[in-house]
């Protein structure tokens, strides 16, 4: 079955621990954490210090995506603020070999995430040595935006190279995913859904997480 991942950016940060013990309540396997800096997305949100309080709230493993420059700079931190899987984008580093064999190193999943007109050429040479592809679906750095619906041949590209070569890598899909699209973000091959304002946007946030889970 597919895993959901909500994402705290849509959720009301003045009540930060409820919203997450809700999602965790609610069925979800990750919880998403996006870090925008201001410079590499026009956005700016939270850093290891927020992540860090709410580690002790709940047993959710912590997903956390950096959309920052210079992420070589902050790895430590974030590990230390409780990261469970830590997603560095391709397209902000020039050494993302180095840095995601410093991530596992530590004993923290690696991952790299991909904005939607990055090739999957990116990150050919570095599929033995992570443990997950996030696919952006909407241009990083706000919640709510439509899913690009070319995607979804990213996805199915992706879903053959791993199947092909047997790699050990989970395929995560990042924005604008809702009840009436997760159908066919799951068929193209998708393991992780990322949703933030379809869950945190509705009254009954555990349905909607039931709902993407059970793909209708
Ligand atoms: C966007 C973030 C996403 C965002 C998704 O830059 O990486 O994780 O929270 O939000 P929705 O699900 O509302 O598109
Ligand atoms: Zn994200």
């Amino acid at each position: 079955m597919v895993k959901v991942a909500p994402s705290i950016l849509s959720a009301d940060f003045s009540r930060l621990a409820e919203e997450v013990k809700r999602v965790e309540q609610g069925g979800a396997d990750l919880l998403h954490i996006d870090v925008m800096d201001g410079h590499f997305v026009p956005n700016i949100t939270f850093g290891p210090a927020v992540i860090a309080s709410i580690k002790g709230k709940t047993k959710l493993p912590f997903d956390v995506h950096l959309m920052i420059e210079e992420p070589e700079k902050y790895l430590n931190d974030f590990i230390r603020a409780g990261a469970d899987i830590l997603t560095v984008h391709a397209e902000s580093t020039v050494h993302l070999h180095r840095l995601v064999s410093h991530i596992k190193s530590q004993g923290i999943k690696p991952g790299v995430a991909l904005n939607p007109s990055t090739p999957l050429d990116a990150i050919k040479y570095v599929l033995d040595d992570i443990d997950l592809v996030l696919i952006m679906s909407v241009n990083p750095g706000f919640g709510g935006q439509k899913f690009i619906p070319r995607i979804l041949d990213k996805i199915s590209e992706l879903r053959s190279i791993v199947e092909q070569n047997q790699y050990d890598i989970l395929i995560e899909v990042d924005g604008g995913i809702n009840e009436d699209n997760a159908s066919e973000i799951i068929d193209a091959g998708a393991d992780i859904l990322v949703a933030g304002s379809a869950i945190y946007e509705s009254p009954n946030p555990e349905d909607v997480i039931k709902r993407l889970k059970n793909n209708n």
